[in-house]
């Protein structure tokens, strides 16, 4: 149990004996002691004072006593300042912390807690490649995925591939008007990059047919309806929707280029899914629950045959869930989705990590599946981020100018390579291993920049700043890692003794009560589905290592006993480093 838990609960116990009145641990407040203090944690005692009718002095005075008296494997000394009791906690805790778990690669993990979770991220839509919000989508699931599992869930990882739909027949179309039967072979183009290219064109095609329109006496309006190749597109939905064979044909071998694509990327940063879905799968379910609903009356049909929900009563507004021609729109395969998540996994709980500019389009469906009485209704949870930018501007793709993932993860492997050539510290490494080690590096600096940031948040992502080997990065932390590997190696066999008698150093002892916080870290990042709580976390140790170790020396330490304490203390410190870096998405180098 975490420290400051078992504070409160001491000092509710020792309260309730002192004055005959009952306490519960969340009457206690308990904080970090502020530097300037004595001590390591306090208590605020403000809030007693009503309860028991006394100064809280008096009350800092006789709780602070009767602790250090009754539990002195604890406590062993206080402060009172103005109504903050500061508590000294032993150095036998944080000895015997050290002891138990420096060789505990668990340490901090919790136990099994019989919940499921599915954690839904990346998933693309099948016209264009990946690009830098789906790297802050995927490390942002994937990390909290991993988080979620250290708290004790079962966790399925899933994607739903948008594999149909509006703007997977303009790339199929534009690619049928202009390729002249290219393909990715034989352009030797990477298969959704191609695709891509292809839904680019389509939109160069279509704005030129409404500037023709327009030339033509035509309103806007009716020049985007009467474009023909937007007419040819909106006819491929339907026909794709009937099953026509040469338009599945086209279908699937544009998605299998995709796909082909999507797993490379995939690959290199090291996304992976328990469970992928297909729109093509969901939406017949999606459909089949519409009708239903309309049966039912939740839903309701317009004059032209579209259909409709109408949320104005929720404060939202009306919305359609299918077209007039029958086809279905994003919303009605979400529904198919949901159903199936459920139904399948038998889930407890239902994360979709999804951009904030789809909070609206979350939110009814959160409450169509209330109103369809769908027993998971408030299960669903949109963990919605902010978007991300480069400092250069504004990532857009209609106009081609949208940063890409693929190139993004290039373009930080070469930065990771300059970077590491100039400190000249990997001679004698081999071509695999330098490969090896700039991606770590290279992909390090990119998951720990995204995901330092509250995801609620939106940001800039700054390639440059974000392999700083002295800044807020993943490579300082990478670095401190291999520093204390690099020390570690030189000292084999280690072989920690079963006590240790000589007093904690302060830097010591400030190291181990960072080292004892892990295991609530890891609960608050879980809670909150926030992994920023736990890259701030490795951040300020591996910073509290640095500054230890450029005062003290651990090789050369003032003697034997001391050297064993802080090679346990630094095995313990890159333990935790790999096990939380790892929690991240971000591989730890031996050396660097
Ligand atoms: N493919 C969609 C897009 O690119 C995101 C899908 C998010 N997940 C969901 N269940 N709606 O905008």
């Amino acid at each position: 149990m975490n420290l400051s838990l078992q504070i409160q609960q001491i000092a509710a116990e020792t309260l309730e004996n002192l004055y005959q009145e009952s306490f519960t641990v969340s009457d206690f407040q308990i904080n970090e002691t502020k530097p300037e203090f004595e001590g390591n944690y306090t208590i605020v005692l403000f809030a007693l004072v009503k309860r028991l009718k006394k100064s809280p002095d008096a009350i800092g005075q006789e709780l602070g006593q009767t602790l250090i008296e009754k539990h002195p494997e604890l406590f062993t000394g206080f402060n009172i300042i103005k109504g903050f009791l500061n508590l000294t906690i032993s150095d036998e805790y944080y000895k015997s912390i050290l002891l138990r778990f420096n060789n505990d690669v668990c340490f901090g993990k919790h136990p099994m807690n019989g919940k499921k979770v599915m954690v839904e991220y990346s998933s693309p839509n099948t016209n264009k490649p990946l690009h830098l919000g789906h790297l802050r989508n995927n490390f942002l699931g994937w990390s909290v995925a991993e988080i979620l599992k250290a708290n004790g869930y079962e966790v399925y990882k899933s994607c739903i591939v948008n594999d149909r739909g509006i703007h997977i027949c303009k790339s199929m179309v534009a690619w049928q008007l202009f390729a002249n039967g290219a393909t990715p072979e034989s352009t030797n183009t990477k298969g959704d990059h191609f695709v891509g290219d292809y839904y680019v064109k389509f939109n160069d095609a279509y704005k030129k047919e409404i500037a023709e329109g327009i030339a033509a006496g035509l309103s806007e309006a009716e020049a985007e309806k009467n474009a023909p190749i937007m007419k040819l597109t909106q006819q491929m939905l339907v026909d794709w929707e009937a099953g026509k064979p040469e338009v599945m044909d086209l279908w699937k071998k544009m998605n299998a280029w995709v796909y082909k694509g999507f797993d490379v990327t995939y690959a290199s940063i090291g996304s992976d899914f328990d469970k992928i879905y297909y729109e093509s799968n969901t939406y017949l379910l999606g459909k089949d629950t519409v009708q239903k609903g309309l049966e039912k009356g939740i839903f309701y049909k317009k004059d032209d045959g579209s259909v409709w929900i109408d949320l104005q009563p929720d404060g939202l507004d009306e919305k359609l869930l299918l077209r007039k021609d029958g086809t279905s729109v994003y919303i009605t395969q979400d529904i198919g989705l949901a159903m199936q998540k459920y139904e399948e996994y038998k889930i407890d709980k239902s994360i979709y990590v999804i951009g904030d500019e789809q909070n609206y389009h979350m939110k009814v469906l959160q409450l169509i599946a209330q109103k369809l009485g769908l027993p998971y209704g408030n299960d669903i949870h949109h963990l919605s981020y902010g978007m991300v930018e480069l400092p250069s501007g504004k990532m857009k793709s209609r106009e081609g100018t949208v940063v890409d993932a693929d190139d993004l993860v290039d373009e930080m492997r070469n930065t990771a390579k300059q970077h590491t050539e100039s400190l000249g510290k990997v001679k004698d490494f081999n071509p695999e291993e330098l490969n090896q080690l700039y991606s770590t590096i290279g992909l390090g600096a990119m998951k720990f920049y995204l995901l330092r940031v509250d995801p609620k948040k939106k940001m800039i992502f700054n390639p440059e700043e974000s392999i700083d080997f002295h800044g807020f990065t993943g490579p300082f932390i990478q670095y401190s890692y291999a520093r204390i590997k690099s020390i570690l190696r030189k000292e084999e066999p280690i072989s920690t003794p079963s006590s240790f008698s000589s007093p904690l150093l302060p830097l010591e002892k400030k190291l181990l009560f960072e080292l004892e916080q892990y295991p609530q870290i890891l609960s608050t990042a879980g809670n909150a589905l926030d992994p920023s709580v736990l890259a701030n976390f490795l951040f300020q140790l591996a910073k509290s290592f640095n500054a230890f170790y450029a005062e003290h020396s651990i090789s050369n330490a003032e003697n034997e006993e001391k050297k064993q304490l802080r090679l346990a203390l630094i095995g313990m410190i890159a333990n935790v480093i790999q096990s939380g870096m790892q929690l991240l998405g971000i591989r730890v180098p031996e050396r660097m």
